[in-house]
């Protein structure tokens, strides 16, 4: 079966097509990126006027990069949210439409499960396991068993990635932070500031605004915003941030008595989260599973693997299907 997976939820415009539910032919990714660092943040016009621009150049490629022609394709699974109204409905329509055309069926897919199933491209879906959903907009603990999923815990303010997005604004840094933050951080000194962990009424939801209050108070108390400095906060921040994921990761993990963590979104690609949460979870006897670096930020592949699982379960949509800003996770 060869599935064409959509996603244009925010600066991302991919297509990818995956034969079977575990081989990539192509995951052809345009982002719109360098239009929105002028502005320190996703303009969320200008993202979805790219998307419109780049939707047939990057759905042409994909198939050209797979070998196929569009007759071959047998399912389309698109983003249908959460996500930007405008972007989203650029990826929704053209599915649509492609369905119609191609008579073949049509999967609207939810970006938050799709995270999680980047995992299960050339992997088999642990019949139980936490996920821990770090991405720009959303950060979340879910329990998976039998193909339900219960959420655990969230963020009450900040999504993770969008934390290290402003910290690294407030350092002078530029966007998008967290990789900048990311390889800064290795020449920082992580216990040169502490930040305190936030008491929570649940103790597996997350905040992230006072982190971010507090650096912008040691910045305040700056002259100058040295390299030094820079780094030395890039460093303690990250490492606060990460080990808060981890504590209450392994938490979720150990009051579930699960074997398997299964990490997604664009923090996933985090070097010092990767490393410690694989060291931490093995000592407790407990497996992480990350996706492949390229699959970690927004991608076709991940829509088309998701769309895939709920197609064989049955799902189908009808032309009628629309873009949900908000959809969550259930
Ligand atoms: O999943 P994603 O690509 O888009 C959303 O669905 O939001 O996540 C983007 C987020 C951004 O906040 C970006 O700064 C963060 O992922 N990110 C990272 C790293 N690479 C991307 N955060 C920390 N370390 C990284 N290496
Ligand atoms: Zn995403």
């Amino acid at each position: 079966m060869i599935t064409l997976g959509i996603e244009t939820s925010c600066d991302e415009t991919s297509c990818a097509v995956l034969r079977g539910k575990d081989e990539i032919l192509s995951n052809v990714v345009s982002s719109s990126l360098f239009r929105h660092k002028p502005f320190g943040g996703v303009v969320p016009e200008i993202a979805s006027r790219h998307s419109l621009e780049q939707i047939d150049v990057v759905y042409q490629e994909a198939l050209s990069q797979a070998g196929i022609r569009a007759d071959e394709i047998d399912l389309v699974a698109v983003t249908r949210g959460p996500g930007l109204i405008g972007s989203l409905f650029v990826g929704l329509c053209f599915g649509k439409a492609l369905s119609y055309q191609l008579g073949k069926p049509l999967v609207g897919v939810n970006h938050l499960e799709a995270h999680i199933a980047a995992n299960f491209i050339g992997r088999e879906e642990p019949a139980k396991y936490i996920g821990l959903l770090v991405s720009g907009g959303h950060t979340s603990i879910t329990y998976h068993t039998k193909g339900k999923v219960k959420i655990l815990g969230e963020t009450v303010d900040d999504a993770c990635g969008e934390a290290f997005d402003k910290v690294a604004k407030l350092l002078g840094l530029g966007f998008p932070g967290g990789p900048i933050i990311d390889k800064l951080a290795r020449r920082g000194n992580p216990k040169a500031y502490s930040f305190t962990l936030p008491k929570q009424d649940n103790p597996l939801d997350f905040s992230f605004s006072g982190v971010k209050t507090a650096v912008l108070h040691l910045v305040q108390k700056q002259t100058s915003i040295t390299p030094d400095f820079q780094q030395d906060v890039a460093a303690s921040f990250q490492t606060a941030a990460v080990n808060w994921l981890i504590k209450k990761t392994l938490k979720a993990a150990a009051l579930k008595a699960v074997k398997v963590i299964v990490v997604g979104g664009g923090v996933s690609a985090n070097s010092f989260l990767r490393e410690e949460l694989t060291k931490l979870s093995g000592e407790e006897n407990k497996e992480v599973w990350f996706p492949a670096m390229p699959l970690t930020g927004d991608n076709g592949a991940m829509i088309a693997r998701r769309g895939i699982d709920l197609y064989q379960k049955g799902f189908k949509s009808d032309l009628k299907l629309g873009a949900d800003p908000n959809l969550t996770v259930n």
